[in-house]
């Protein structure tokens, strides 16, 4: 039988999981499962470098897990651990700093978009960010990094970071590739379609996985659309429509001139109802898992440290040949 491939993703515990973040990245990372060997990761580190509150780190952390499993990650299945509690990333990112030209983080673009909407703190991890997420996905000899469209160019980045590594100091790193999803992989913003959703862009913006259905209907009949009247997609001229053809066409598994056919002579508003109704619906599954799971943090605090001691003696296997190769050991 040949080999599985390897897959690693990770997300960080800022903020409620929504469905850009699910659409992007979690749907993919769960239809993974069947037929390769899943490392998921929750990246605490990675949410170090813009401001945070240290007090609710854990609970943000905790959160994290029970959305990864109520969106259907298997633990049988699957590595789910939390970044910080496998050393191997922190001390590989210092080994890999050296195989990082400073020119090359400074023009990644969520760098410049970070340091534009912190200017009172642009730290040395934010610049440094991609490095360790180079590592979080080298550490597992990943084949394949399943993510949304705004993280390929760190993506990018690690394999050029592994290609050069591995030019100066002999074969250590697997070379990993992107797989975004077919559609979805960029989900726009409900409050401003020409920019993507964003927990950092406001509560309104974003339909979280777990929303209740009240709230879910408020903010799909508020959300953004143009002055016109018709269904129809069209990325340029009708952002707002655009988009919400796209979440109705990934929530419905139908294709969007299906559902331009359906809505054809009927109003924006109409659309709107029966795309809110549709996610009420769908996402009702994940906020029963979600409250079948709260209470039950000792068993989930079980399932991360299990992951983090699998993913340890994996990542410190490639830890230890870096450094040996490095000349280091
Ligand atoms: P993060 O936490 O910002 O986002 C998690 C995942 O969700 C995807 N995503 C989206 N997809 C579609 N539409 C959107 N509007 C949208 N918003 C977010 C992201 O592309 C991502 O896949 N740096 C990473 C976390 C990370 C990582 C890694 C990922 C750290 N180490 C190693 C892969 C491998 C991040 O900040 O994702």
């Amino acid at each position: 039988m040949p080999k599985q491939k390897r897959v690693f993703s990770g997300i960080q515990p800022s903020g409620e999981i929504h469905i850009g973040n699910y659409l992007g990245a979690l749907k993919q990372w769960i239809s993974f499962q069947a037929a390769a060997e899943c490392i998921y990761c929750i990246v605490d580190l990675h949410s170090l470098t813009v401001d945070y509150d240290p007090q609710t780190l854990k609970g943000r952390i905790m959160d994290k897990a029970i959305a990864y499993l109520a969106a259907g990650l298997d633990p049988k299945k699957t590595i789910i651990f939390v970044q910080s509690a496998v050393p191997a990333h922190t001390e590989l990112t210092w080994l890999l700093s050296v195989a990082t030209p400073i020119g090359d983080l400074q023009r990644m673009i969520q760098y410049k978009e970070k340091s534009k909407k912190n200017p009172d703190n642009i730290n040395a991890g934010l610049l440094n960010y991609p490095i360790l997420m180079a590592a979080d996905i080298l550490l597992y000899q990943t084949d394949i990094v399943p993510v949304g469209k705004d993280q390929t160019q760190h993506v990018e980045l690690t394999r050029e970071i592994a290609n050069r590594f591995n030019k100066r100091f002999g074969q250590t790193f697997q070379i990993p590739k992107t797989v975004l999803p077919e559609k979805g992989a960029k989900i726009m913003s409900l409050k401003e379609p020409e920019k993507k959703m964003s927990k950092s862009d406001g509560y309104d913006s974003c339909i979280f996985l777990f929303e209740e259905p009240d709230s879910i209907r408020k903010k799909i009949m508020a959300a953004q659309t143009d002055s016109g009247n018709e269904i129809r997609y069209n990325q340029r001229r009708k952002p707002g429509i655009a988009n919400l053809l796209t979440i109705y066409s990934l929530f419905s598994d139908r294709a969007i001139p299906e559902i331009e056919k359906e809505f054809k002579n009927k109003s924006y508003k109409t659309f709107k109802e029966q795309l809110a109704q549709l996610l009420i619906e769908q996402l009702k599954p994940f906020r029963e898992k979600k409250k079948e799971l709260q209470g039950k943090e000792a068993l989930i605090q079980t399932i991360l440290d299990k992951g983090a001691q699998r993913a340890g003696r994996i990542a410190n296997q490639t830890l230890e040949k870096a450094k040996k190769n490095m000349g280091l050991v």
